[in-house]
C-alpha cells in the first residue's frame, strides 16, 4: 500500500486533536517559557549563592531557603549513604556533623565546603592530608614524619589506661601512660599535651566524651593505638558543580546540635 500524503494522516488523527490541536501548541509553549523562565531564575540564585561570602548565606533572607532546599538534596544524594542524617556511625568511624565538635576546622561554611570539594585523605592533594593516626603494634608504625618508634601490648595498655582518665582504674599504669603520651609516644605531637586535640592537623580531642571510633571503652582505644586511623571521606570537585558544594555545605553548617 503506498504511504498517505500528509493531509490523509491528519484526517486519521482522532478528532479531539483536530479540535484543540492550537490549544496544545499554545499550551506547549507557555510551559516551555515558564521552565525557562524558572531555569532563568534558579540560575540569578545559584550566582548570588556563588558571589555571597559563604559565611552569610544562611542569614540571608533571599539565599537561605533555595540553599538549604539544594543542600538537603544534594546531602541525601551525596553524602547520607556514609554519614546518614548527619550523626555518623562510631562503629565506622563517621563522625557526627550535629555536634558541633569537629575534627577539622571550626564549622565554618567555607572550611566544609572545602571538605566536600577536597575531602580527607581523598587523594586529592588540595584536600586534608596532614597526618593520621599511627599504627603503634606495627614495626613501622607511621610511614610519614615524625618518625615514630612501636609500642609494646603492655605500654599500649598504659596509654589506654591514662586515656580512661577518671574511669582508669590502674593509677599506676595511668602514670606510666601519661609519660609515654607526653614523651616518646608522641602522642602530643599531634593531640597536644593536654589532649585536647588540634583541629589544624584533624587530631580528635582525647579529653572528651566524644569518640569518632567506637565508644571509648579500653577494647576500641587499643584498637585504634594497635592498628591505627585514617578515616577517609571522599573529594566531590569532579562531581559537584561549585553550587552543590556551596549549598551542601550550607545546609551541613544549618543541621542542628548542641553549641561548641
Ligand atoms: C564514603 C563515605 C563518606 C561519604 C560519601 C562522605 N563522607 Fe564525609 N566523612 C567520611 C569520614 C569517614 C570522615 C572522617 C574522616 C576522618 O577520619 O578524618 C568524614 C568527614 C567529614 C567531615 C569533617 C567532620 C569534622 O568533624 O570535621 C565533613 C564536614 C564531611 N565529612 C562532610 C561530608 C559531606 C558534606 C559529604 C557529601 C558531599 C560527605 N562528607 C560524604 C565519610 C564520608
Ligand atoms: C602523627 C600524628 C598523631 C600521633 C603521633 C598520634 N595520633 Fe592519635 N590520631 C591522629 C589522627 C589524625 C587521628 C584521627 C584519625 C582519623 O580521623 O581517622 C587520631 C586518632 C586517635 C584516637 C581516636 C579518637 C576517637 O575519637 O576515636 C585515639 C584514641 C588516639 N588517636 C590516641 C593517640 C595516642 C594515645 C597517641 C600516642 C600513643 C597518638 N594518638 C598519637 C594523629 C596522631
Amino acid at each position: 500500500m503506498p504511504d498517505p500524503r500528509p493531509t490523509d494522516r491528519l484526517q486519521a488523527l482522532p478528532p479531539w486533536w483536530r479540535r484543540y490541536r492550537l490549544l496544545l501548541v499554545v499550551a506547549l509553549i507557555v510551559a516551555i517559557a515558564i521552565a525557562a523562565a524558572a531555569g532563568a531564575a534558579q540560575a540569578r540564585i545559584d550566582a548570588a549563592i556563588m558571589r555571597a561570602d559563604p559565611a552569610t548565606i544562611l542569614g540571608s533572607a533571599d539565599l537561605a531557603r533555595p540553599a538549604l532546599v539544594q543542600g538537603h538534596a544534594g546531602f541525601v544524594a551525596h553524602c547520607a549513604s556514609c554519614h546518614g542524617d548527619g550523626r555518623g556511625d562510631p562503629t565506622r568511624g563517621i563522625p557526627n556533623l550535629r555536634d558541633h565538635d569537629f575534627l577539622y576546622g571550626s564549622g565554618q561554611v567555607a572550611e566544609i565546603e572545602a571538605i566536600v570539594l577536597h575531602g580527607i585523605r581523598s587523594g586529592d592533594p588540595r584536600g586534608w592530608h596532614l597526618a593520621a593516626m599511627p599504627a603503634y603494634a606495627r614495626p613501622l608504625p607511621y610511614a610519614a614524619e615524625p618518625a615514630i618508634k612501636p609500642l609494646s601490648p603492655a605500654e599500649i595498655g598504659d596509654v589506654v589506661e591514662y586515656l580512661l582518665r577518671d574511669r582508669a582504674r590502674d593509677d599506676a599504669a595511668a602514670a606510666r601512660g601519661q609519660a609515654i603520651f607526653a614523651g616518646r609516644g608522641a602522642c602530643w605531637d599531634c593531640h597536644e599535651p593536654d589532649g585536647g586535640g588540634n583541629p589544624a592537623v584533624g587530631a580528635p580531642n582525647l579529653a572528651d566524651t566524644t569518640w569518632l571510633y567506637g565508644d571509648g571503652s579500653a577494647a576500641a582505644l587499643t584498637a585504634t593505638l594497635k592498628r591505627g586511623r585514617a578515616g577517609s571521606c571522599p573529594a566531590f570537585a569532579r562531581m559537584l558543580s561549585p553550587v552543590a558544594a556551596r549549598t551542601i555545605a550550607v545546609y551541613v553548617a544549618s543541621l542542628p546540635g548542641k553549641p561548641a
